[in-house]
């Protein structure tokens, strides 16, 4: 069976859907580790109450290159048997850019969600770029990690309608609502092997 490792810096609303997925409807997965770049990450309690290990790479103060940092991710990662080989990595609110070195490593094996509709808004404040855009639609994506920033391809994307009196916070709510369905349901694809990647698309068999 394939070994999941989650990374989060905050909330884990995302990485507490996919556990309880897991679970639930029995993604052919193990959860082996949720690693948190902060001590004080409230994801990293909700974890501890779901039973799954967690471990702490303190990025705040760390002195090192980016890549030194992600080795010590790596390392954790394989303790826990989440290996290039059998692993697959979810960075769920996980505040950190990841090394050409770490995505080359685990190619194809990190996964990420982001609460727009890819391409658009990519980056920080995406559903508050996106009120100030105007567009009517947004949503959430969940897709492959690659070196850009936000590029690799897609796996899964909901559509949220943007509402006239939407503030950044109720939109955020809806959109939020929609990362807790697919990225598990993503996480169930990948788990089964029913994802290709083929240039820049996914195949969903
Ligand atoms: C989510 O909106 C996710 O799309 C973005 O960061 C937020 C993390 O929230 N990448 P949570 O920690 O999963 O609650």
């Amino acid at each position: 069976m394939l070994n999941l490792g989650i990374l989060i810096s905050g909330r884990g609303s995302n990485m507490e859907s996919i556990l309880r997925s897991v679970k639930r409807k029995k993604i052919p997965i193990r959860p082996a580790v949720v690693i948190s770049n902060k001590h004080d990450a409230e994801g990293l309690k909700i974890a501890g109450r779901l039973g799954v290990s967690v471990e702490i790479v303190e990025s705040k103060g760390f002195t090192g290159s980016r890549e030194e940092y992600d080795k010590k991710i790596m390392t954790v990662l394989s303790k826990y048997g989440v290996t290039p080989r059998n692993g697959l990595v979810c960075l769920a609110g996980f505040m950190r850019i990841i090394s050409p070195e770490f995505v080359k490593k685990y190619k194809n094996r990190i996964i990420n969600i982001h609460p727009a509709l890819l391409p658009a808004f990519p980056g920080l404040d995406s559903q508050k770029q996106a009120l100030e855009y105007g567009v009517k639609y947004s949503g959430c994506t969940v897709h492959f990690v690659d070196t850009g920033m936000d590029t690799g391809p897609i796996i899964i994307q909901a559509v949220v309608r943007i509402k006239e009196n939407d503030t950044e916070e109720s939109l955020s709510k809806r959109i939020l609502k929609e990362e807790h369905r697919i990225y598990p349901e993503a996480v169930n694809l990948f788990a089964r092997r029913k994802i290709k990647v083929s240039g820049r698309r996914t195949v969903i068999s």
